[in-house]
Parts: structure tokens; sequence; C-alpha cells
């Protein structure tokens, strides 16, 4: 039976299987991952660019509906260029002119943001098969991804192994781990760019969002940070009390004109808890469905959707104007520029970690 966009709970256990998606021009076959738990969580990924495809999550009354944007085919995926649920690598977010000096040598990466670096480049961590492992854990199912990317790859020196783990839980929660390691020192800002839309259809506008962040970075007009973090505190980013995400996003705000909307890093504030600190709630009250974002990152990028005009369509609809939202775990942007800013440098003989808990629940 397809999946249509409200499908009855039926209960599956926890399970992890796999079905072919198609296969790129270079022939090698691409296969579409689904992980069930008895909750009625159902996420279903890609080890092409490790995309999330579809997380269908139930309401209030046990209706599930897909929650996150995504197309219908694989050679959507390979010509996307709005990073749709995509895994982000080596660098999310962008890099000044795509230029960097490390140890006393300027790095040149190819640039795909007019002159940035944005998202890892062309052609990316979201535009490479990694090769998938699937493994079942007691109270969770995974999806291992591997790849390696080479010394070079989009100018980036050293020769880079990376891990990405995919885990859904029987506490609906979807935990995503990055690891990697390198050969030489390298940046390294790995992350996930789902756009969520709790609703299933329609603009995310009224559904509303706490950041846990009581300073953020402000931009430039190409969106790159520009001086210190600002406070949210009396502005458009104060996110610290939930907050419709279309109550300011008009406001007459310098800040809402460069992101042309919200695109901008929030600097989390809380302590790490057992490891993790909560980064963002996000709650539709209509159906009662709600995420909440913990991380072991210091920021969280926050993109209202502001690129999405309708020209992207998939599930059967078109994805209007701030249809969809992302929450990405993160380093701050343009790190490997910024000294003041946590060092996004790995090591060889060091090793990234870093991870990521997407929780489903309702409210009543
Ligand atoms: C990120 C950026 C946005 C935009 C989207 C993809 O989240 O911050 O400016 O480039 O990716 O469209």
């Amino acid at each position: 039976m397809p999946l249509t966009l409200s499908s009855p709970v039926v209960a599956p256990s926890l399970q992890i299987s796999a079905t072919p998606f198609g296969s790129l021009p270079d022939g090698s076959a691409v296969q579409l991952f689904t992980l069930d738990n008895p909750g009625g969580v159902t996420v279903c990924i890609s080890d092409f660019g490790g995309v999330i495809t579809q997380i269908l999550v139930p309401d209030r009354h046990g209706e599930r509906a897909d929650v996150v944007l995504g197309y219908d085919t694989l050679a959507d995926y390979v010509a996307d260029r709005a990073y749709f649920g995509a895994t982000i690598g080596r660098f999310g977010n962008r890099i000044a002119n795509g230029r960097f000096t490390l140890d006393g040598v300027t790095h040149q990466l190819a640039v795909n943001d007019g002159a940035h670096h944005l998202h890892g480049g062309p052609q990316g961590l979201h535009k490479v098969k990694w090769d998938a492992y699937t493994m079942n854990l007691p109270g969770a199912v995974a999806l291992v991804l591997r790849h390696v990317s080479a010394d070079g790859d989009q100018g980036y020196p050293g020769k880079l192994g990376v891990t990405v783990t995919y885990q859904l839980n029987t506490d609906n929660e979807l935990r995503v781990r990055y690891h990697a390691i390198t050969d030489q020192p390298t940046p390294v800002n790995l992350t996930q760019h789902t756009y969520f839309n709790l609703a299933g259809q329609g603009t995310v506008l009224d559904q509303e969002l706490t950041i846990y962040a009581d300073c953020y970075t402000p931009i430039d007009r190409s969106l790159i940070p520009q001086g210190p973090h600002l406070p949210v505190s009396g502005t458009a980013f104060d996110f610290r009390v939930p907050r419709a995400i279309g109550e300011r996003i008009g406001d007459p705000d310098e800040q809402l004109r460069h992101g042309s909307g919200y695109d901008h890093n929030f600097v989390l504030s809380s302590a790490l808890q057992a490891g993790f600190r909560p980064a963002a709630r996000l709650v539709d009250r209509a159906s009662g469905r709600v995420l909440e974002l913990r991380t072991q990152e210091p920021g969280l990028q926050f993109y209202s959707g502001n690129f999405l005009d309708g020209s992207l369509s998939g599930k059967r609809q078109r994805y209007p104007y701030r249809g969809g939202l992302c929450l990405e775990p993160q380093h701050f942007p343009d790190s490997p520029n910024r000294p003041d800013f946590p060092d996004t440098i790995l090591r060889p003989g060091r090793e990234y970690r870093s991870e990521s808990i997407y929780r489903f629940s309702t409210e009543s």
C-alpha cells in the first residue's frame, strides 16, 4: 500500500528493512532503508547522501503524517539544490569565500553559494553514495553509513573517514551520531538538513518554536557571520519562550532582511546535561505533534525555508514559501576563519564525535 499523507498507525514492531531506490548515473544501486518502531514512527533514509526521505509520526489521535519535505524519486535527490533531508559535510553552513588558513597554509574550497562555500560544496557528503550496514540493538534499530572522502575532495585537505549512524529507538527518538577521522588537519562540521513541517503540509508559520539560546550570530547580506554574538532579548530572535514562527518574521529588522527571514546561527545557552543540551522544541498545536531536539553541538542554524518558492514538489504537494524549516545542530558558520568561535579543526589521531537526538511526541 502506498504511504499516504495520513496513514493509520499499524503498530509495527521495531524493525529495519531495505528496498531498492533506483540507480545512479554510474550504475550503482541505491537503497532506501525503513526504520519502524512500535510507537508508530517510521523513518526512511537513503544511502545516497544519507538523505532522510520520510518521517511518519502520529498526531494526538494516532493519525500519522509525513513531517519532512522530500521528493518521490532518486533522480530528484541527485538534482536537488535545497539539501532536502541531507547529511551535510564536510562543513555545514558557510565558509567565507571558500577560503581559510590552517597551520599557515591557505586552502581554497569549491564555491557554490555566490562567492562562498556552503554545506561541503557542490559534491559534498549529500551527493555521495555511502556504504550501508543495518543493526538490530536492544530497544533500537540502526542504519550505519560510511564514506571516505579523498584528500582534496571539494578542496579540503586530508582523507576523511566519516560514519553517520541513524538510530530509531522505542522512545520515539531518532538519534543521529557522527564520527570522523583524518590523516591531515582539516575542518569538520557535520549536520543534518531535514526540513520539518509537523502539520505535513502548508507553511510552518503557525508552528511554535522554542530555541534555547540567549544569543545569535548576526550575518551580512551574504549570510556570513559578522562581529560578536548579539543578545536575542527584545528582538524577533527571542525564541526562549515558544513563539509562532510567523509572529515576528516580517519585523522591520535588518537581520531578518539579510536572512530573508530566519537563517541564523543560535548560540545554545544550556550546559550539557547527561551529554546533551536542549536545542529546540517545535509544536504544531493543530495536530499536537511535538519535536524536541537535543544536541552536543554549541550552535543551531534555524532556517525558515525562505528560499522555498513553490517550485519544488514531492509527495503529491508543491512546497510553498516557508513550507518547511531546518533545525541544523552544528558548530558556528565560518568557524575556520573565526578564532573567536569554538574550534572545528580535526587533527590526525583525534576523533570527531557528535550526536543529536530528535524526539517525537504529542501533546493534547
Ligand atoms: C541552509 C542555509 C540557507 C540555505 C539552505 C538551503 O540552511 O543556511 O541559507 O542555503 O541551507 O537552501
